[in-house]
């Protein structure tokens, strides 16, 4: 018997080794490299796999004038999810592989089961993870009577192009990636190689059928989705569910786009019966207001490029320990302890003996700088015990040196403010005046001045 012969694929950046090594050379990540089963492929086309005639086909490509091709652009197919729609940029392209991923059990399931139940053409939706009837409970949750969506449940992808033949739908969803094999690889479903030939094949039939192609893909315990990285790159559009389990809220992200920007993301809530689309976040995430409590403070943040008002919420009390505790959720512990010690140094208050809890309220994760005011509203709240009314909303960034600095987008941010009704949004100063509209601009340019505006 022929001896099989094996590979080093390393699991980050997919280069190949002839033996196994600590590091990857290629992209010098340490123990990344894993062995797998290579065969020479026989017959390597997606096409081969189906019968000649069933599908048309271009064959070889011959290079054209740039000025003679065909820009009229093919509209794009309406998801009917509002969100989803924006964040892919208007819609689904019609012949191109979007990849999504997320932390298991956040809902990426869902959300591709009810976009296929919700589509205004036909559908198959293929799943590896679940059966037939576990889908079918799935979708009697979400939506009822529905019958252009097909289910199937299929690993090979051979057997899955043979049935897009006979089936001609108008859009593929996979779920996932990673549950997919080609028979022309002997490796484990799953492994870098096999990831990467079932992407391959996936694409070829997308962009010679027009068929758009949506891939779920699993995440690896850092984030990333795994597979190699290579297979972000060949996908068009990748998407990134994400959210805190234990909260409703989710957000839909691209983090690429081929065909639009990255900036816009989608908002969902899941609830029994499926996700919602939350067009206003805003009002959820400060639904209880009207009562002011010490130690909270709203911010009005930018999520890509959307206004988002929070809730920040900050609990300051006497080191019980010699050394004091410092926690934050949905905000970077390093920029807290960087705010801390502004405070302490530049306006003087004695935060080195007190432990410093803070909370980010709807699960949110927040990386936008303009938060900064209200986590420094919110933790000297908390420390002097003084409440903030509940009409006020801050907006800027604050520096090392305890200056209130500018943010991008302010004007987006205001009437934001000014559509939920606030009475004074303090910003940092600026050179362009902004127009009043219900809700006063306060502008102030230290912590000191703010500090005695407020307490
Ligand atoms: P799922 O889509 O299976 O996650 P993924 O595919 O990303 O692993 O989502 C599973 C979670 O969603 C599960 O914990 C239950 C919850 N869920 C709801 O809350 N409401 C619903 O209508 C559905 C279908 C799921
Ligand atoms: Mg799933």
């Amino acid at each position: 018997m022929a001896k099989t012969k094996t590979t080093f694929f390393c699991q980050n950046c997919g280069a190949q080794h002839a033996r196994w090594q600590g590091q990857c050379t290629a992209c010098k990540e340490w123990n990344t490299l894993v062995e797998e089963v290579v065969e020479k492929p026989t017959k390597k086309d997606w096409s081969q796999s189906v019968d000649e005639s069933t599908l048309s086909r271009k064959r070889t490509q011959k290079p054209q004038r740039i000025s003679q091709i065909d820009a009229t652009e093919s509209p794009r197919m309406d998801t009917t999810n509002a969100e989803f729609n924006q964040v892919l940029g208007g819609g689904l392209v019609p012949g191109s592989v979007t990849l999504l991923g997320g932390e298991p059990g956040i809902g990426k399931s869902t959300l591709l089961l009810q976009l296929c139940l919700n589509l205004p053409f036909k559908t198959l939706y293929v799943s590896g993870e679940e059966s037939a009837q576990q889908i079918k409970m799935r979708a009697e949750r979400i939506k009822k009577d529905v019958d252009n969506c097909y289910i199937l449940t299929e690993t090979k992808t051979q057997n899955i192009f043979r049935q897009v033949a006979e089936n001609q739908p108008n859009a593929l969803i996979i779920d996932s990636i990673q549950t997919l094999q080609t028979d022309h690889i002997e490796s484990t479903a799953g492994s870098v190689s096999q990831i990467r030939e079932c992407t391959g094949e996936l694409i070829k039939f997308a962009k010679e059928t027009n068929t758009p192609v949506i891939l779920i893909g699993h995440i690896t315990k850092d984030g990333n989705i795994a597979g190699p990285k290579v297979l972000e790159h060949m996908v068009d559009t990748v998407l990134q569910f994400e959210g805190d389990r234990n909260h409703t809220y989710r957000i839909l992200r691209a983090l690429k786009n081929r065909f639009g920007s990255t900036h816009e993301i989608g908002i969902y809530e899941m609830l029994g019966h499926g996700l919602r689309e939350v067009t206003n976040p805003s009002e959820l995430l400060i639904s209880q207001r009207g009562s002011s409590l010490s130690g909270t403070a709203i911010a009005a943040t930018m999520e890509g490029m959307r206004p988002l008002i929070i809730e920040v919420q900050a609990l300051v009390s006497t080191a019980v320990y010699g050394t004091p505790q410092r926690s934050a959720t949905g905000y970077n512990l390093k920029r807290l302890n960087m705010i801390l010690a502004v405070l302490e140094k530049r306006a003087g208050f004695k935060l080195g003996q007190k432990d410093v809890f803070l909370n980010i309220t709807g699960g949110i994760n927040v990386d936008d700088p303009a938060i900064d005011l209200a986590v420094v509203v919110a933790v000297l709240s908390s420390n002097f015990d003084i409440e903030i009314s509940s009409q006020h909303c801050f907006s800027a960034e604050v520096g090392l040196g305890g200056e209130i600095r500018p943010v991008s987008r302010l004007e987006q941010r205001v009437n934001e403010a000014s559509k939920l009704g606030f009475e004074k949004i303090f910003v940092a100063p600026s050179k362009t005046a902004l127009k009043d509209k219900g809700t006063q601009i306060q502008a102030v340019s230290r912590i000191e001045e703010l500090v005695k505006y407020l307490f």
